[in-house]
């Protein structure tokens, strides 16, 4: 299987962005947890929100939070709920963010989809259904939020691997906002630590009805 963007010519004649692009988003990027110097500006915080917001979710809802997770204080402390294999790797990153998802995001409703705002009651009544809604749309955004850090210029190092409720304990202290991903932020290294693990090909997973 080849993921070098310079061996895959048929691919580039059905896509709209660039070579360069498709490398920079897909074909090259890779899972980081080895990082290039310099710290990660505000602003470059900031464009990674705002392609991120604009991936749809249902109904609009938009449930991720994200916590960045910035001063070496706050990086000991998100540490500590670290799994063992992580704890290096998320003290050693130029920037971390923790992803959250809300349960509450039906309050918002009247601002997220205003043609939707009769419906806040319903969702207030049905508890399952708004966390139900919540992980998997957050989770949608998790993917549009690792994009956008590459489409910013960064590399990222998505992690499962933690202690969700003494991470919530800690910096979760609205209870309705549940944490369900770190990830590992910055400029991408040339170093490269590990080879690329295979993906499966067309037929493995796609069937055409
Ligand atoms: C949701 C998610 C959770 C992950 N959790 C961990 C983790 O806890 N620790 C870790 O070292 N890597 C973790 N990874 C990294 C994956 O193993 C990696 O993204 C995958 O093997 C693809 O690597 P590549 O982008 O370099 O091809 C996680 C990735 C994702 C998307």
């Amino acid at each position: 299987m080849s993921l070098d963007v310079a061996t895959e010519p048929d691919l580039h004649h059905e896509l709209v962005v660039d070579k360069e692009a498709a490398a920079a988003l897909f074909l090259d990027a890779r899972t980081a947890n080895n990082w290039a110097d310099g710290e990660i500006a505000e602003e470059t915080l900031q464009a990674v929100y705002a392609l991120t917001r604009m991936g749809p979710t249902a109904m609009n809802i938009q449930p991720m939070r994200i916590t960045w997770v910035r001063s070496p204080e706050a990086r000991e402390r998100l540490a500590v709920h670290m799994n063992d294999g992580n704890r290096a790797k998320t003290l050693a990153a130029p920037m971390v963010a923790v992803l959250s998802y809300t349960t509450q995001w039906h309050e918002l409703i009247p601002t997220t989809a205003p043609h939707m705002s009769a419906m806040v009651p319903t969702f207030e009544s049905n508890p399952d259904a708004r966390k139900l809604m919540a992980v998997n749309n957050a989770h949608l955004q998790a993917g549009y939020f690792i994009m956008a850090a590459r489409a910013a210029g960064l590399a990222a190092g998505p992690m499962t691997g933690f202690d969700a409720a003494g991470l919530d304990g800690d910096f979760n202290v609205d209870s309705a906002s549940k944490s369900f991903m770190v990830v590992n932020l910055g400029r991408p290294s040339d170093v490269i630590d590990r080879a690329r693990l295979p993906r499966l090909e067309f037929d493995a997973a796609n069937v055409t009805l």
